[in-house]
């Protein structure tokens, strides 16, 4: 069988690993990343290509991925699925892992998912759509404190303010409606009732037809230790966890079957992620919100856990033609850890240097993947994103994973760096 040449569409830590994942496919000739980052280089190569299917310049695009020979497209980011870049290269004739625009609004819009797993008949918070501060502290008569407040649009995990007060809540609605802090994205909002619980990341691979549930992950959202701190795209990740006993398949019956059987309703074309964010409560799952793409840095740690072969998932997906029965490793555990830049998130500081790599952007301590960094005109690595590196770390216990990857930050710590030390620790 002549060898594939494949492109993953993304930049960050999640790209990185998908690189990987299919560099190490036999499957596979060449990997190419766009837009990537420096410290993909010695995996794949990065072009520099449009992603804005409505630009000019994306016709560029096409030709060049023509030229290439492109077999298979991986979209890593919602923004290029909202973009409808999917939609745009299916059009070309181009072989696609991502759902389609239309089904991206099940991310791009939290008011679009509200409405459709209350049709589903999934479980979720209570809720009211507001669009005034007035309109909001009305609405929140019917619940009691702490108060979520999230902005319907895509706001690169900067749209969900959670408050504990009324005060707190009229000065929230006041950053989306009248200071407009989030522009278009803040214009409407949900205003939701909280739910107490434990959160897990529960993601499914699906081509519309069949699907293939991941393992259970748990996404460390906070900042600081302990849970502190401002809420971040995710600070890491341990899989897989232990669920208690009839979790699995309350999410299947409850969550998954209805929410595809609506998609299939609605005709989306779906093939590619499903990533259900589900708070665990006492009554059982309620959904906090959908993904359509695989989760970052959820994807770190769920890749190494398959027993085969991703572009041989990734390319049944694209084709509609899912149906081979894949399996996970047993006794595997991942961990991941973010190594975050000084500032991260508020303020990020960029070009700080990070010795302790090498040429290739590795290190013997163990592995890393690269979300944030560059090359400063010295050859020197520096960071340039919030999220810089992943530590990775692989093991038959949870512990041993961890301990990998701790290994990896002591060896790789720049000044600065922004790391949780307690990643894994209410599993263990
Ligand atoms: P989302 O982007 O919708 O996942 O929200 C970001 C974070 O806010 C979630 O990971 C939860 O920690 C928290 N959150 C969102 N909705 C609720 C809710 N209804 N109750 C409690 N926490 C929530
Ligand atoms: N780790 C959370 C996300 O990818 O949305």
């Amino acid at each position: 069988m002549r060898r594939r040449q494949v492109l993953v569409v993304g930049s960050g830590g999640r790209e990185h690993a998908l690189v990987q994942a299919l560099v190490a496919s036999p499957s596979v000739q060449q990997v190419y990343v766009s837009p990537g980052n420096a410290g993909m280089a010695a995996d794949a190569i990065v072009l520099e290509l449009n992603w804005k299917p409505r630009s000019p310049d994306f016709a560029m695009t096409i030709s060049k991925l023509r030229e290439l020979n492109i077999d298979l497209v991986v979209i890593g980011p919602e923004q290029a699925l909202a973009d409808a870049v999917s939609d745009a290269l299916r059009q070309q004739g181009f072989l696609v892992f991502g759902p389609s625009a239309e089904a991206a609004q099940l991310e791009a819009s939290k008011i679009y998912a509200k409405e459709f797993m209350i049709e589903a008949g999934v479980p979720t918070a209570r809720h009211f759509v507001v669009e005034s501060v007035a309109q909001t502290m009305e609405c929140a008569r019917h619940f009691q404190p702490p108060y979520v407040l999230k902005a319907d649009g895509l706001a690169a995990g900067k749209g969900v303010l959670i408050e504990k007060s009324l005060e707190g809540l009229r000065e929230a609605a006041e950053r989306l409606f009248e200071k407009r802090e989030l522009g278009e994205a803040g214009s409407r909002a949900l205003l939701e009732e909280f739910s107490p619980g434990w959160e897990m990341s529960h993601l499914i691979i699906t081509d519309g037809d069949r699907h293939l549930t991941l393992p259970a992950a748990q996404d460390h959202k906070r900042l600081r230790d302990a849970d502190e701190g401002p809420n971040t795209g995710g600070m890491g990740v341990v899989a897989p966890i232990a669920l208690p006993p009839n979790l699995s398949e309350r999410l299947e019956r409850e969550v998954v079957l209805p929410s595809l059987a609506l998609m299939r309703k609605r005709g989306f074309l779906f093939r590619g992620v499903l990533f259900i964010g589900v708070m665990v409560t006492e009554s059982g799952p309620s959904v906090l919100e959908f993904n359509v793409r695989f989760g970052d840095p959820e994807t770190q740690a769920l890749l190494p856990l398959l027993d085969g072969d991703w572009f041989e998932v990734f390319d049944a997906v694209a084709r509609g033609e899912f149906s081979k029965k894949f399996s996970w490793r047993p006794d595997c555990y991942t961990a991941v850890v973010v190594m975050a830049a000084d500032g991260y998130p508020e303020n990020v500081v960029k070009g700080q240097t990070i010795a302790a790599l090498d040429d290739q952007g590795r290190h013997s301590a163990g592995r890393i993947l690269h979300a944030g960094t560059a090359r400063d005109p010295q050859g020197r690595w520096v960071t340039s994103g919030g999220r810089v590196l992943n530590a990775i770390g692989e093991g038959q216990s949870l512990n041993e994973a961890l301990q990998k990857a701790y290994r990896v930050v002591d060896a790789v710590q720049w000044p600065g760096a922004r790391v949780r030390r307690d990643i894994g620790a209410k599993q263990i």
